[in-house]
Formats: C-alpha cells, sequence, structure tokens
C-alpha cells in the first residue's frame, strides 16, 4: 500500500466518503484500490470488542474477555512498568482478535470529584495523567496496534457532554488541560486522538482548527490522525477544513455528502481533504504492515497478570496497626462488595467479564456477611444487626464498601460525594464495637469519609479490574506490600473543591473559574485540611530518603540538571517507594501553586536496601505559560527541588538558581505599568535607569524611614502606569509617546 499512490487515484467521491467510517467499529474499505477496513474498539482496560450489533454506551454485548484495573486505580500505581505490562498485553490481545485501535487512554483532568467518569481517567494531576498515558501508548504501540488518545480537551464532566462548552483561559488550558495530551503525543506517539463533543470556549473540538492543527500539528508535530467522539460531528466540512479526519461511527448518514458540496462549492479547500484522507490512509497503512495474524492469547495468564496489576495499584490510606492480618487472627468479611466486587466502571468501557474474582471466593473459609444491599441506600436493620454481631465475635472485621455502580457512570455526573447512607451508617456502627475495624474501599473517585477517625485501617483499592478481590486478599494478608499513592487529593467535603462553585455550570457553559488551580494546586496553596493529600499512600514497611544532591547549583533554562536522591527500605519487609520530585518556585511575578510534581519513580526495594534515584530536570519543570509570549516561560529566580513521599510530606530539598532566558515581548500602552514593562527586554533597561535614579532621589527619604518603607516605594512604583508619569512631571506627553513608540518598535 502506498497512501500517495492511492490518494491520486481517488475520486473526490471517494475521499469524501473514506473520512467516515463504515459502521460503528470499521473504517471503509475501498476495494478497488486495495484499501482494507480495520476494525477499533472500545476499552481502554480490556477489551470491548462487539462482533453483533454495536453501540458506544456499554448495553450490547461484546466479547467475553479480561477485565484490568481502571484508569484511576492504574494511576495510584505511580509505574510506567504496570502500564508497559498492560499495554503490552492489551496489544497482544488485540492482534489476537484482529483489532487495529483500542480507544483510550482516557486523559481528561479529574477536576471535581463527581464527573462521572472520572473512574477512566488518571488523575488531577497533567503530569501524572501524560506520564502514565505514554507508557500506555508506547506499549500497546510496540505490539502495532494504534492507541487513540481522548477526549480531546476539557471534557471533564458528563453533564451536557455532548453540548456543553468548557470555557477556560490559556494558561489554565497550557498548564492543567493539555499537558497529558502533549505528553502522550510527544512522547507516546500516538497514533490518533479522539476529539471530544465539547466546545472549548463557544468552538467545538470536533472543528476546532486551534487544538486539532495549530497545537496538535503544528506546534506539537504531530502527524496522529483525528476521530470524532462518537457522534461528536456538528459541521463536517468546517471540521476538516479544522483538521478533524475520521467522522465515528459510520453508518447510513455518515456519506461524506457535505464535505463533497463543500469541495464543489469552494468552501473547502481540497487539500485540506487531501490530508485528512492522506493521514487516514498512513493509518490503515501502518494496520496492514503491523498485522500479525498469528498472535494467540492467553486469557489465563492475562488474568494472573490483572491480579497482579490491581495489588500494584491499591492505594494503604491508614494503618494504626490492624494491617497486615495474620493468618492466625479471625477475621470476618462484611459488605456486599466482598462477595460481588465493584471492578469496572459503566459505560463505553465496559468489559464483559466471564467470572470477576471476589475477596470471599479467594480467601476460602473467612465467614461473611452481606452488611448493606448494594441496590440500596437505606438501612437494613437485619443485614446490620447480623453485620454487628459478626464483628463483635472476631479480632478484625474488614468491610468491603465503596460507590455502588449506579453512582458511577459514562453520560451522568455525580449530586454528591458521599457513600451511600447504609454503607456510612455501617461503618460507624461496626467501629464502634470493635477497634481494629478495617475498610476496604471501591470506586473511581474520592468519596467523603465521615467514619475516618473511627477506623483502625482503610485500603482504597479504587475499582481494581475483575481480580481485585484476590488482589485485595494478597494485600490484607501482606502478601504483597501496599504501594499504592494518591494521583488526587480526597478533600474533607464536597465544598472543599475548587471547582464546587462552577461544576456542572449553567446554561451549557462551564466557567474553569478556578484556573490553574486544581486538585492539590488549590488545596496545597490554602493550606487547607483534607482527608489525604496528593501522592500520599503507606507501605507495611518504611523509606527513608538522603542525600539530595544537584550536578549543579545554577542553570539557565535552556539546559537541565540531574538531581539525585538515595532511597532506603528502613523496614523489614520488601516494598516500593514512589519517590516524588516537587518543585516550588520561591518568588513569581505570576500567581503559582505552592509546589508541583514534576518527576516521580517507583522503586522496588529490599528490606536495607538503598538505592539511587536520578531525574533530570528541563525547562518545563520550572516555567508556566506566559499569555504574553503564548509560550512556556521561566522566570529568573531560586527554585527548590524537592523530594517527598507526598506533596505534604517532604523529605529534603536543595535550591537551585534558574536564570530564564526569554525576555517577553508585548505591546507597551500608556496604561502599561512598571512592573509590567520589567518584562519587557527594552523595558527593563530603561526602567532599570529609571529606578535607579528615582532610588536616589529618595535616598535621604527610605534613610530616616527604615528598610519597610523602601520596599513600600518599590510596590508603588511597580504598580504606576506610564501615562501617570506625565501627571507626575517625569516625563512630557511627548517623551512619553517617544517612549512608548520605541519600546513597540
Ligand atoms: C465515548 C468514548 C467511546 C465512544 C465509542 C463515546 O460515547 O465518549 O469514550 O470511545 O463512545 O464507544
Amino acid at each position: 500500500m502506498n497512501p500517495q499512490e492511492i490518494l491520486k487515484q481517488m475520486t473526490l467521491e471517494e475521499k469524501a466518503a473514506f473520512c467516515s467510517g463504515r459502521d460503528f467499529w470499521h473504517t471503509k474499505a475501498i476495494e478497488r484500490l486495495g484499501v482494507p477496513g480495520v476494525m477499533m474498539c472500545d476499552g481502554p482496560h480490556g477489551l470491548r470488542k462487539q462482533e453483533g450489533e454495536g453501540d458506544h454506551l456499554g448495553i450490547n454485548k461484546s466479547i467475553e474477555t479480561v477485565c484490568y484495573p481502571s484508569a484511576a486505580a492504574l494511576a495510584s500505581s505511580f509505574d510506567r512498568e504496570v502500564m508497559r505490562q498492560l499495554g503490552e498485553a492489551l496489544g497482544q490481545e488485540c492482534q489476537a482478535e484482529n483489532v487495529a485501535m483500542l480507544l483510550g487512554p482516557g486523559l481528561n483532568i479529574k477536576r471535581s470529584p463527581l464527573c462521572g467518569r472520572n473512574f477512566e481517567y488518571f488523575s488531577e494531576d497533567p503530569y501524572v495523567a501524560g506520564e502514565m498515558g505514554a507508557a500506555y501508548v508506547q506499549a500497546l504501540q510496540s505490539k502495532g496496534i494504534a492507541a487513540c488518545a481522548k477526549h480531546f480537551a476539557c471534557n471533564d464532566q458528563e453533564t451536557l457532554r455532548m453540548s456543553g462548552s468548557s470555557n477556560l483561559d490559556e494558561r489554565t488550558l497550557r498548564e492543567i488541560y493539555l499537558p497529558a495530551f502533549e505528553a502522550v503525543v510527544k512522547k507516546g506517539k500516538t497514533r490518533s486522538l479522539m476529539c471530544a463533543y465539547n466546545a472549548i470556549n463557544g468552538v467545538f473540538c470536533a472543528e476546532n482548527k486551534m487544538l486539532l492543527t495549530d497545537i496538535l500539528r503544528e506546534e506539537w508535530q504531530s502527524d496522529a490522525f483525528v476521530v470524532t467522539d462518537w457522534g461528536a460531528v456538528k459541521d463536517r466540512a468546517k471540521g476538516v477544513a479544522s483538521g478533524l479526519d475520521l467522522e465515528m461511527p459510520g453508518g447510513p448518514n455518515a456519506t461524506g455528502e457535505e464535505i463533497l458540496q463543500a469541495v464543489k462549492d469552494g468552501t473547502l479547500d481540497e487539500k485540506d481533504l487531501d490530508q485528512a484522507v492522506l493521514r487516514l490512509l498512513k493509518f490503515v497503512q501502518d494496520c496492514v504492515q503491523q498485522r500479525q495474524p498469528d498472535a494467540r492469547i492467553d486469557r489465563d495468564a492475562c488474568r494472573a497478570l490483572a491480579r497482579k496489576l490491581a495489588a500494584e495499584c491499591a492505594v494503604l490510606m491508614k494503618n494504626d496497626g490492624a494491617l497486615p492480618l495474620q493468618e492466625n487472627q479471625s477475621v470476618a468479611f462484611i459488605g456486599e462488595f466482598a462477595e460481588k466486587p465493584r471492578y469496572q466502571g459503566a459505560g463505553s468501557s465496559h468489559i464483559n467479564v466471564p467470572h470477576p474474582v471476589s475477596a470471599c471466593e479467594t480467601a476460602k473459609g473467612i465467614p461473611y456477611v452481606r452488611g448493606y444491599d448494594s441496590h440500596s441506600e437505606q438501612t437494613d436493620a437485619v443485614l446490620l444487626t447480623q453485620a454487628v454481631e459478626m464483628a463483635k465475635s472476631v479480632e478484625i472485621p474488614v468491610i468491603f464498601a465503596g460507590l455502588p455502580e449506579v453512582f458511577e457512570t459514562e453520560g451522568a455526573d455525580r449530586d454528591h460525594m458521599r457513600l451511600p447512607d447504609n454503607q456510612n451508617e455501617l461503618i460507624a456502627a461496626i467501629a464502634a464495637v470493635n477497634p481494629n475495624t478495617v475498610v476496604v474501599l471501591h470506586g473511581g473517585s474520592p468519596v467523603e469519609l465521615p467514619w475516618l477517625s473511627l477506623v483502625n485501617a482503610l485500603l482504597c483499592v479504587y475499582l481494581g479490574g475483575e481480580q481485585v478481590g484476590a488482589a485485595t486478599v494478597d494485600l490484607l494478608y501482606g502478601k504483597v506490600n501496599p504501594s499504592g499513592h494518591l494521583a488526587e487529593t480526597w478533600p474533607l467535603r464536597l465544598q472543599d473543591n475548587p471547582s464546587f462553585l462552577n461544576f456542572p455550570g449553567e446554561e451549557g457553559v462551564v466557567t474553569y473559574a478556578e484556573g490553574i488551580f486544581v486538585g492539590y494546586r488549590y488545596y496545597d496553596k490554602k493550606e487547607m485540611p483534607v482527608n489525604f493529600c496528593f501522592g500520599h499512600g503507606l507501605s507495611y514497611t518504611k523509606f527513608e530518603y538522603s542525600d539530595l544532591r544537584l550536578e549543579k547549583a545554577s542553570i539557565t533554562d535552556q539546559e537541565t540538571v540531574t538531581a539525585t536522591v538515595t532511597v532506603k527500605n528502613a523496614g523489614d519487609r520488601p516494598g516500593k517507594a514512589v519517590v516524588q520530585l516537587y518543585v516550588r518556585d520561591k518568588e513569581s511575578m505570576v500567581r503559582r501553586p505552592f509546589r508541583e510534581l514534576k518527576a516521580f519513580e517507583k522503586v522496588a526495594l529490599q528490606p536495607g536496601e538503598s538505592r539511587e534515584v536520578s531525574f533530570a530536570l528541563d525547562k518545563r519543570a520550572f516555567a508556566y505559560w506566559e499569555p504574553k509570549c503564548h509560550d512556556f516561560y521561566v522566570e529568573s529566580g531560586e527554585f527548590v527541588i524537592e523530594i517527598g513521599e507526598s506533596s505534604r510530606d517532604i523529605r529534603c530539598q536543595q535550591t537551585l538558581q534558574v536564570e530564564g532566558t526569554t525576555l517577553l515581548s508585548f505591546a507597551v500602552t500608556e496604561n502599561t505599568t512598571i512592573g509590567q514593562l520589567l518584562k519587557h527586554p527594552k523595558g527593563r533597561v530603561i526602567i532599570g535607569q529609571m529606578i535607579g535614579s528615582s532610588a536616589m532621589a529618595h535616598e535621604d527619604q527610605t534613610d530616616s524611614m527604615g528598610e519597610g518603607s523602601e520596599r513600600m516605594m518599590q510596590s508603588m512604583m511597580m504598580g504606576i502606569p506610564l501615562g501617570a508619569l506625565v501627571s507626575y512631571g517625569r516625563l512630557t506627553p511627548e517623551k512619553l509617546k517617544a517612549l512608548i513608540a520605541s519600546l513597540n518598535s
């Protein structure tokens, strides 16, 4: 197959038609030119291959297969190796099932705990989402299967997901909502992206030239093709002109007629259509070239992998000593999820699992009572009494709780952050009679924990896939040492969340008014009490960090610096540490989060073992997005490099001097302040001279008034707009005009 040659031979009608699918899951074939149709399927934490009637809501049947942990769980592993193993297993399965592209990973940001699809998304932090996503994409694609990063972009809620507009400023878009996609494009080299249903600042993603062409193709230099989310097409021809390639699902109504007409009447340039067709042909060519018709899948091995990965993802949030359980202790399992685990969310990612594995069937012989009815929120007095009685009779009651499936689904957001009342009542009642109560939590997103101080231990298994029950038993009994850390903050209550006043928006518009202060960037800046902070996770062993050193004491933003730290397993069990590196800008002219995660690494250590871990930091570790130059920008100054076990547990730090090498260029007006001019290449020279002379003029005064007043004078001066210098008699109107003209020249 030679895409360029095929393109030349295609008629205009064929080209227009080729840009929409054949049916729910296939691209069109062009038989006369030897171009096959290829299949794509939902996932991404399993393979949802539909052989019968297709749907994008998780309703109709798909093949029976293995369900791995969902993205919210995977992110907590903080382990690129987990993503690699998962991506390779799924790639192999896609080859065996003749599927060319798996629709995922989901890279939207967990802006609010209420988003119904949070379980499909990695984190509140774009760096974690991008790193985990890129590792997955690389692994999947190493098996010759295309990834499709979705939903590009700002699809962070389900309310009005198909018609609403996410309105946000440029800096927030670039620092929070795009970097995960950027990582998956640049580092993961994803072969495809799925554009989101929603609009960004009023322009639908399916026809958003800024997103699909200016940023994706030109700035990020990607040749990935873009497919619509299923049914996201608005104006088809405008879509092609903006950089959209494939419309899905296909079928009788997706004929390409609109594209054809637009080319004929001159409103769409045929060259834009050719670009789209060429990108699609290259994708099909790649699929053909990388096809492995002999690939086989060993589903038993996949199940064993699902169990191993689920254990890597769980987060031990609290442990006052009840865990790990000992074989000789009397234990009871309480709560319906011990018997019927919650292991995945509802909607298009739903995997058809023949037999999800429960904790009850794994730990045979442990007494069990149901405790609550997961289909109701009301306490059932009989179930509650049985459970309390059982809890009194054992050393350790383990309660399996969490969000019922109807709470977490594609297409609907949650309307509160609580567990069902019957579960909260059960946990409080049991904790009141047994101080060793352990809670195992299932769900894709944080919940309020009103009983937290009453229970001894809390293990969050998120939505851990079909083997979650087995993995939970492995963790409870210490066969596996918990090593997950939270990729999101667990606030005390919903009202504390920064998006609270602006979720899910009104009249179809959601304003991201919290800006860049999403998740820990907000809670930590405000030093707010939370249940569990970002990055938190306990282990049955403990880790010590020492000897943080930087390869250089100062760099320019064109250089990289290596930070090296020693981490030691100071306990008596093998375990895995998640070494987290944060960067803090000591002083800044703009609002910045208190600290931001810029690197992490998971390290396995035997008892007593130490290892050195190194991280390379480049410009992006210090930069913020500066709208004045429409680019990432580093302000010169001191930055603190911090190593922690969470965003609030910093163990060592070092200071680094970074010199920014970009000078901002922006239009100067009469209203530009002296402070702003300091960022202007010519302005700072002129202002430097002016500050010098004015400081001298005030010398006598400041001498008598002290240091504080000097600062006051300086800051007053920074706020003075150029125009006011005329009123103060420091410039004539003519001189001001000339100054502005020369600054802008
Ligand atoms: C979802 C996508 C999914 C597609 C196909 C859409 O409704 O938003 O994530 O891949 O359907 O099922």
